[in-house]
């Protein structure tokens, strides 16, 4: 055995008690642990029955993820097969017992299954979630889940991946028992029930009843295939899974096994599940600021208050109070204050109706709203978030008019997407206490909070964001204060490209389909329209001053808004609308793009999705690498998970920067200097990208350097 797996004998019952924490995943010595253990039972005449369980507050709740990236990258040779130990589980001659509590996912289930009984706490969950990281269940989850399940829960569980709790697991098969009351116990009571029926254990493996095919068993594939492929857009893990479940029902055991392994091995060394990784431990490693100290003080938000009710501080507020935080939230009007809520209450009634939560839940968080035209009750909130109109002149005059009322010790937090921070705080009389927490619309859906450090925000209000984000159920990356912060300010490069692309041949459809395609979850014209084309046409009159005349500047959008054509809002932007919003070209933009481009002399030309492919992604490349070297995004990583929580990037293509990687920096880097060379110093490279390109690094290994 292991120092990480225990055994003892409980009156003639062997208990193995996983003991890895936090999570008993099945780290090197976990599973030949287990295997041990059951082995040694197999001779021991004082042992009747075996009982699995896991010590702390879970089960096995899965493979160690870094072992798939020391596989991947070689630094692993060996590869324990998990096959070898559930055969020892399943071919025991003595009873095998699961006894699960926490969740059992992915390889945790997977050896579940191996037993010949699972018992379950209620508040137990079970599941499949490899096709989260690009992957297939690879020690047999595909085989022998449709044996416990069937085929429609197994083509479920392991191509989408969600958790399924205790008593469904029960329901489906998956569980034999739910205990209540005390795990261990329970299950060796279980176990000597099983002993005095004198059953012999059935072998999952062997437990062929549910996988015999009826006509209804080919549509629950067709219809796992369609959905995943509407829901899951690019990815090839989901489809593996259905294949390697439908290969159950057509292969035996021993073959599906193989099968299975085969196409887990294909996924595995895919850049779809590198990316999908990178994500994953991505999402971790944000949370993670060099800078500050271990113990910077993180102050407890107890109460909020909201200025602007319009579309972003309606959806901060129900932020807020979907984390159970009161909020006063302040307009100008009564007009303005009731459409606010009107919305919010529409939001949170939708939800009821999907089922998501019920009406007493929707009740309560009403109830947590204070809706007022007055600072009145201000003064207690720990945090106030501003979201009124984009415009210096009147984020200042608000700042300033929440600095008088509010508390010494409040975070005072902008939502501006373009606004210099350090100009806000200036209205105030505490700059250390003023900071960005830019939300993403719709701010009560988008995961992502950029985090806007000021020169003057101190370290225990960037603590206190980071903490406040994960408490709103958010994904907080902390970014310096520059023009559009990190994530818009690389998209203004990737639009300007998208219209340039446009002007220079390729139509709009055509170029949004290039980066649908891709994987974006919009093409970046359609994007436009939704957001409203007049949001940046504002923008950019009120930057007009900062302009480089020296460059070349995109002319269609401007035009388009100049006749009134600010998108889905108005029924027409870079697309015609009909009344259920679907977009159609239009002949109208087609003769405006025409008239533009010729008046101004640009030549147009053929232009391939590959081009607008590499126009618009190193364009974000490109800046990206720039807001790196001037400090402004901490890491390439949170670059990436800026665009993969914020910006609707794929996430089987790891983020921009990782793209970037995937492709080769010399190849990103040679593409940039043939931009520059055709469309001039819009396009001279970043020197980091240059660098990386010439030492053959990438994005990775420098985040893993710093
Ligand atoms: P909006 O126009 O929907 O809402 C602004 C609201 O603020 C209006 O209801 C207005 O009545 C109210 N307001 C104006 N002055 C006020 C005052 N002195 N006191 C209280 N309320 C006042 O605008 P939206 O889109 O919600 O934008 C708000 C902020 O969020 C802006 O800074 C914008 O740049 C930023 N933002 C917007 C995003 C978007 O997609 N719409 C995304 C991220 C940030």
């Amino acid at each position: 055995m292991s120092e990480l797996v225990k055994f003892s004998n409980q009156g003639g019952i062997g208990v193995i008690t996983v003991d890895n924490p936090p999570v008993n995943a099945l780290s090197p010595g976990v599973p030949e642990g287990i295997q041990a253990a059951v082995k040694q039972a197999q001779t021991d005449d004082s042992i009747q029955a075996l009982v699995l369980i896991g010590a702390g507050r879970t089960f096995i709740a899965g493979a160690d993820i870094k072992e798939f990236g020391k596989i991947t990258s070689g630094e692993r040779k060996d590869r324990f097969s998990l096959t070898e130990l559930m055969l020892a589980m399943e071919d025991s001659s003595k009873p095998v017992i699961c006894a699960i509590h926490g969740t059992a996912f992915g390889g945790g289930l997977e050896v579940a299954m191996g037993a010949h009984y699972r018992v379950a706490v209620p508040s137990a969950q079970v599941g499949q979630p490899e096709v989260k990281l690009g992957l297939i269940p690879g020690a047999a989850g595909t085989q022998r889940l449709p044996r416990l399940a069937g085929v429609a829960k197994a083509v479920e569980m392991c191509a989408f991946g969600e958790p399924v709790k205790a008593a469904e697991a029960l329901e489906a098969g998956i569980v034999d028992r739910l205990i209540d009351g005390d795990l261990r116990e329970g299950a060796i009571a279980f176990a000597r029930e099983i002993l005095a029926k004198g059953e012999k254990p059935r072998k999952p493996r062997e437990r062929n009843e549910k996988l015999a095919a009826t006509p209804s068993t080919a549509s629950i594939f067709a219809a796992a295939r369609e959905l995943a492929r509407k829901t899951r857009r690019g990815m090839m893990a989901p489809l593996a899974a259905i294949e390697s479940v439908e290969n159950a029902t057509r292969y035996p055991f021993d073959q599906g096994c193989k099968k299975e392994m085969e196409l887990f091995v294909k996924c595995l060394f895919s850049d779809q599940s590198k990316a999908m990784i990178h994500a994953f431990f991505g999402e971790r490693e944000v949370a993670k600021i060099p800078f500050l100290p271990k113990d910077t003080p993180v102050a407890e938000i107890r109460k909020a208050a909201v200025v602007g009710a319009g579309t972003m501080g309606g959806g901060i507020t129900m932020n807020y109070v979907n984390a159970g935080i009161p909020v006063v939230l302040k307009e100008t009007t009564q007009e303005a204050l009731d459409r606010g809520l009107a919305t919010i209450r529409k939001n949170y009634a939708n939800s009821v109706k999907k089922g998501r939560f019920p009406q007493s839940v929707m009740d309560q968080r009403m109830a947590l709203i204070r809706p007022q035209l007055t600072y009145d009750g201000f003064e207690e909130a720990d945090i106030v978030a501003e979201a009124v109109f984009e415009g210096m002149a009147l984020k200042k005059q608000v700042f300033a008019e929440i600095d008088k009322v509010a508390k010494p010790g409040a975070i005072l937090a902008s939502n501006t997407s373009t606004l210099d921070i350090d100009e806000i705080a200036s209205a105030t009389s505490r700059p250390h206490m003023v900071i960005g927490h830019h939300y993403f619309s719709p701010a009560n859906v988008m995961r992502l909070m950029e985090i806007v450090r000021g020169n003057a925000t101190s370290p225990e209000v960037i603590a206190t964001s980071m903490a406040l984000a994960k408490k709103l159920n958010k994904v907080g990356v902390l970014v310096g204060n520059c023009r559009g912060f990190v994530g818009n300010r690389m998209i203004h490069c990737y639009g300007r490209e998208a219209q340039f692309l446009v002007e220079e041949g390729a139509a709009p459809e055509a170029v949004d389909k290039a980066l649908y395609d891709f994987g974006m979850a919009m093409g970046p014209l359609a994007m436009g329209d939704l957001a409203g084309l007049d949001v940046g046409w504002r923008i950019r009159k009120e930057f007009k001053h900062l302009e480089d005349p020296t460059v070349r500047h995109a002319l269609v959008a401007d035009a388009l808004c100049e006749m009134g054509r600010y998108g889905q809002k108005t029924g027409s932007g870079w697309y015609r609308y009909d009344e259920n919003r679907n977009p159609s070209p239009d002949p109208e933009v087609t003769a405006l793009i025409e008239r533009l481009t010729k008046e101004a002399g640009i030549e147009r030309r053929a232009i391939g999705p590959d081009e607008i492919v590499d126009r618009t992604l190193y364009a974000l490349v490109n800046e990206g690498a720039r807001i790196l070297e001037e400090g402004f995004a901490l890491r390439a990583v949170d670059i990436d998970i800026i665009y993969l929580t914020g910006y609707g990037f794929p996430v089987y293509r790891g983020g921009p920067m990782w793209y970037a990687d995937t492709v080769g920096l010399k190849k990103v880097y040679d593409r940039v200097c043939e931009f520059e060379a055709r469309h001039g110093k819009l396009w001279t490279p970043a020197p980091l990208l240059k660098r990386l390109a010439e030492e053959g690094g990438t994005f990775a290994k420098m985040d893993k350097e710093k």
